[in-house]
This record gives structure tokens, sequence and C-alpha cells, in this order.
């Protein structure tokens, strides 16, 4: 079988992309496999469509971060050559990567999740109503942006004005977000029908929260796996992002982002489709935490994506 590893391309995730796809890469070179990788930015959209079909391709594991590529685009080029591919699909990954749509439909789900606005103008009547309600500190943040791409924490009106004005520049649409006190844990879920919750991982970011730089220097965040939490709260942790993850009708692999409060409250933040796969990376770090080498479990998703 040969696949293709796509990577790269021109999102702001596209150097992580290349890190995920290398890692990949290397766990299917000397398999059964024949594999190969690319950089989308490399090829025109004939090119990769006459590489895929041209060279007999069966199947592509699109290992791209954040637009194109993580937002359904990808995935809608791949359906319409007939190519099967791993991970979700043109729905999933595109309702994912629009954190405000995505947001909107996990409300009318009750999915917990912390309070929100989105906005159009960064002067914005909402905005002021919003701080008068939650008071800071308060998340902003692009609305189709990953690896914290262009988020910042504000503690004050200065701040907010810096902040949005940083979020308009990646994004038409902008979320302003109640900040919960607490926990970031994240958890790795794989499968198709049947799917399973990887263990859970406790972020603890040594900068002020967990941004490009800490989620990419090892030296800048502690990420403790298993998650120190009781045994109930893990349950609820791992039903919610299972929940979530089938909600969205999500395939093959994803990570979904949730909080803790000191109230045990759990608040459903994001689901990656494609999360990061470098050999850094929370979801490789659960993989080897549940007790499978990263070859297995990539192995494991050839075979869901083939299902
Ligand atoms: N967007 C990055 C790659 C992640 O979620 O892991
Ligand atoms: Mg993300």
């Amino acid at each position: 079988m040969k696949i293709l590893i796509l990577c790269g391309g021109t999102s702001s995730e596209k150097e992580v992309s290349i890190w995920s796809a290398e890692n990949v890469y290397k766990s299917l070179i000397n398999t059964e496999y024949i594999v190969e990788m690319v950089d989308i930015a490399t090829l025109s959209p004939y090119e990769l469509c006459q590489k895929i079909l041209c060279e007999n391709f069966d199947l592509v594991f699109p290992v791209l971060h954040g637009k194109p590529g993580e937002d359904g685009s990808i995935q809608g080029f791949l359906d319409t050559l007939g190519i099967k591919y791993i991970g979700s699909g043109v729905f999933s990954c595109a309702i994912t990567m629009d954190k405000y749509r995505y947001k909107l439909i996990c409300k009318s789900l009750e999915f917990p999740q912390p309070d929100f606005i989105a906005i159009r103008t960064k002067d914005s009547t909402e905005v002021l109503e919003f701080v008068r309600l939650k008071g800071f500190p308060l998340v902003v943040k692009p609305n189709s942006q990953g690896s914290s791409v262009g988020v910042s924490i504000v503690n004050n009106n200065n701040e907010l004005k810096d902040a949005l004005e940083l979020g308009f520049k990646y994004d038409p649409i902008v979320l302003v977000e109640e900040f919960i006190h607490g926990k970031e844990i994240t958890c790795g879920v794989i499968g198709n029908s049947n799917v399973i919750a990887l263990p859970l991982v406790e972020i603890l970011p040594k900068t002020k929260f967990f941004d490009y730089e800490s989620k990419y220097n090892p030296q800048l965040c502690d990420e403790i796996v298993p998650a120190r939490l009781n045994d109930n709260l893990k349950d609820r942790l791992q039903e919610l992002a299972i929940k979530a993850y089938k909600a969205f009708d999500c395939k093959c692999f994803g990570r979904v982002d949730m909080f803790v409060d000191k109230y045990e409250n759990i608040y459903l933040s994001e689901i990656n489709t494609i999360p990061g796969l470098t050999a850094n990376s929370l979801f490789t770090k659960e993989v080897k935490a549940a007790g499978y080498s990263f070859q297995e479990i990539v192995k494991l998703l050839v075979k869901l994506a083939l299902e």
C-alpha cells in the first residue's frame, strides 16, 4: 500500500505540521507500507492531483495543522478525487476549525464550555458588556487559528485593546472568552464507531498560558501524564471528550481540550481533528502513556481510515 503524507502548506502552523509529518514518516518507513511525504506548498493543486492519481497512492494522511488542511478543504479535495484519507471528514474538520460556529453547536448540545462572545469589530459594545459581566482575566482568540496563534489572556482594558487588534490580524471574527481558573486537560481520542479515550494530560505551562512557545519548547511547559486527578473526574473528562468527538462525527483520531476548575466543573474547549503528532506533542505522549508505540497507533489509523 502506498501512503502519501501531506504537510506544510501556508498555515501559521506549517512548521509544526512538518515536524508532525516527519515523526509520522519515520514511523512508517521500513514497514509494509511505501510512504512519501510532500509539502503541499511546493505543488499546485493540479500537480497534487496528478501526484496522487498518477503515482497510484492508496491512502493520504493529511498531517496539516490549521488552515488550509485541518479545515475540510483538503478533505473535500480528496473526497472529490475518490481517495481515502486518515482523519475526520469535511464537516468535522470545517466546523471544529471555526471556533465560533463550533461553540454555537456545543451550546445547543448543552456541552459545558466557557462563556463567550464573537465580535466582528474591535469597537464592539458587546465587549464592554462582557467585561462588565465577567471581569478580567479574559481570553481573546482569532476564530480559526491553532496552536494559540494570535491568542492573548488579558487583565485590563489596555491589554484587551491590544489583544483585539492582534486577533483581528488573523481573522475577521474574534472570540472573547471567560477565563477558567483551574487546570487545562487534554484527551486524545481514537476510533470510528468504537471510540476509546487515551490517558489524560495535565498541562502546566511556565509561560503566562499554554501559548505557541510553550507548546513547542519542552522547557517551557510541564505536561503530566496521566493527569493528577481523581478517578471520577478522569472518567467525566474522558466521557465528555468521547461525547464531543462523536457529536462532531470525528473519525480515526482527534484531541479534545478541556478545563477543570477548583470545584471540579469541567468545560469543553476545542476539538483538534489533526492534533500535533511531533515527538513532543500531547497526543504522542498520551499514546505512550496508554502503552502503545507511536508506530502501532499510526498503523491503527491506517486501518481505521480504510474501514
Ligand atoms: N494545533 C496543534 C497542532 C494541536 O492542536 O496540536
Ligand atoms: Mg488547537
